[in-house]
């Protein structure tokens, strides 16, 4: 990938989470020439995000023809660490930990004590309100939503959630700081969900039921939704792509938020993620992978 589009100098960047996500992110800000200091609570964690980042890189070079990635230069640009001391010196933070309320509060509780009072915090979630994370900061004006596509190095585009507080200041910081990323974006107000998963994840959940009710294979849902309507890929293997741990835990917080009915996780969903069947990063989901 190139560093065309950037339009804001190379900054040192803060990411925490270092699973699916983090990787993603840590990967297109150092592909991008920024400074990454990703954070996560292992050294195991850290030591399998780093074999990850290499493997993408790789991958990129050998089969996406991709031969201007210097592999060393881009994994020398991102420190991986525990210490969340760290991130004091950040510009701007992007927090990618599991889609658990009580981890992100945690989290942000945390960082808010460590971090610059204008560092800005950038929300990586699926569901969670970003105005609900603004106000366990002593700073909800410079908290955003950066709901970023999966896999992040390829996906164009991020939506970018305004919360309640967030100021008009703060979105175009984070405008320009995605664009030097490479990627453009979308802004929309803060609803649990946003605009891609309220959608999204309603559509998963009802295909998995579809399974649930014997009404079709995987193979088959997903068929239709790629042959049909042009799809790159059908709901299940979507479900597969993100986690459907990651899966369950939105639709939660959207059934949660809304206390409305039609958002309830299907009863196969949770009995495959009590399973350990959490899609592509376990090896098996509604597919089997290696
Ligand atoms: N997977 C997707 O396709 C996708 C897409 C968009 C947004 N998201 C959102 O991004 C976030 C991360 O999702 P993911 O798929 O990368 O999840 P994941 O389970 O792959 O990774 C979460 C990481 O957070 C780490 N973590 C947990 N508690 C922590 C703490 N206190 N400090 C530091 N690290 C901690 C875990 O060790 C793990 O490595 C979630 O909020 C998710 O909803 C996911």
């Amino acid at each position: 990938m190139s560093s065309s589009g950037r339009d804001n100098e190379h900054q040192l960047v803060g990411v925490v989470g270092a699973g699916v996500m983090g990787v993603g992110v840590a990967q297109s800000l150092s592909q991008n020439d920024h400074r990454v200091i990703l954070v996560d609570v292992s050294d195991a964690v850290l030591d399998r995000a780093r074999a990850e980042l290499r493997n993408n890189l790789r991958t990129m070079v050998l089969f996406g023809g991709d031969r201007s990635i210097d592999i060393d230069a881009t994994l020398d640009r991102v420190h991986f660490t525990t210490d969340y001391d760290a991130l004091g010196a950040v510009d701007f933070l992007v927090e990618n930990v599991t889609e658990e309320w009580e981890t992100k509060r945690e989290v942000y509780r945390r960082i808010d004590t460590i971090c610059k009072p204008e560092t800005v915090f950038a929300v990586n979630t699926s569901a969670i309100s970003i105005t609900r994370v603004g106000g366990v900061t002593n700073r909800p004006e410079r908290v955003v939503g950066t709901h970023f596509m999966n896999p992040v190095p390829v996906k164009p585009m991020v939506e970018v959630i305004r919360g309640f507080h967030t100021t008009d200041e703060t979105i175009d910081e984070t405008t320009r700081f995605l664009a030097g990323m490479g990627k453009e974006c979308t802004v929309v107000q803060d609803s649990p969900g946003f605009v891609s998963n309220r959608v999204l994840m309603l559509t998963i959940n009802e295909a998995i039921f579809l399974v649930q009710d014997g009404v079709a294979e995987p193979k088959a849902v997903d068929r239709i939704f790629r042959t049909c309507f042009s799809h790159q890929m059908g709901p299940l293997e979507t479900a597969d792509m993100i986690g459907l741990d990651t899966i369950l835990k939105s639709v939660e917080v959207l059934y949660e938020s809304f206390n409305d009915d039609k958002y309830r996780p299907a009863p196969l969903l949770k009995k495959m993620v009590d399973a350990g069947l959490h899609g592509r990063k376990s090896g098996r989901g509604f597919y089997v992978y290696r």
